[in-house]
């Protein structure tokens, strides 16, 4: 059979099916007709069951010609976190997100969540905030 592979989703799972690994088993649209039924185009009707069922479905096709992905793990494959970099008002650099930290000695850790950078250059702590811009009246605006 021709390389034919189809996608088919209802926004919470996709099932990928590949026609060449299909050995038409059956197994499918005997056990699971409200969405597998090739008398009809498309084939796969992804409103017929919900997404635990047709997944349990996909998992007995004894040739891997039907899989899934969940959507949402694809997403996050696809867009890694964002990390993200604020600048506070007469304060600090807020770094939010996943990242990698090496302080000036070499020594590095992974970091996900928020990290305060002082931007005063007063704090204690350098290079994070330990909040003495407060005290050294520090602002963006002078
Ligand atoms: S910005 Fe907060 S201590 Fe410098």
């Amino acid at each position: 059979m021709a390389d034919i592979k189809r996608e088919y989703t209802n926004g919470e799972v996709t099932v990928i099916w590949q026609a060449a690994k299909c050995i038409h088993a059956a197994s499918c649209f005997r056990e699971l007709p409200e969405v597998f039924d090739p008398s009809q185009r498309p084939w796969i009707n992804m409103d017929g069951a919900d997404t635990d069922r047709i997944i349990k479905q996909v998992k007995r096709c004894p040739t891997d010609a039907l899989t899934y992905y969940m959507n949402k793990e694809k997403e996050q494959e696809n867009n890694p976190q964002i990390t993200e970099v604020e600048v506070l008002k007469d304060g600090p650099v807020l770094v939010k997100g996943k990242l990698n930290y090496k302080d000036n000695k070499g020594n590095s850790k992974e970091i996900d969540g928020v990290m305060a950078l002082c931007r005063c250059g007063a704090s204690k702590t350098k290079p994070f905030c330990d909040g003495t811009h407060h005290h050294v009246g520090f602002s963006d605006d002078k």
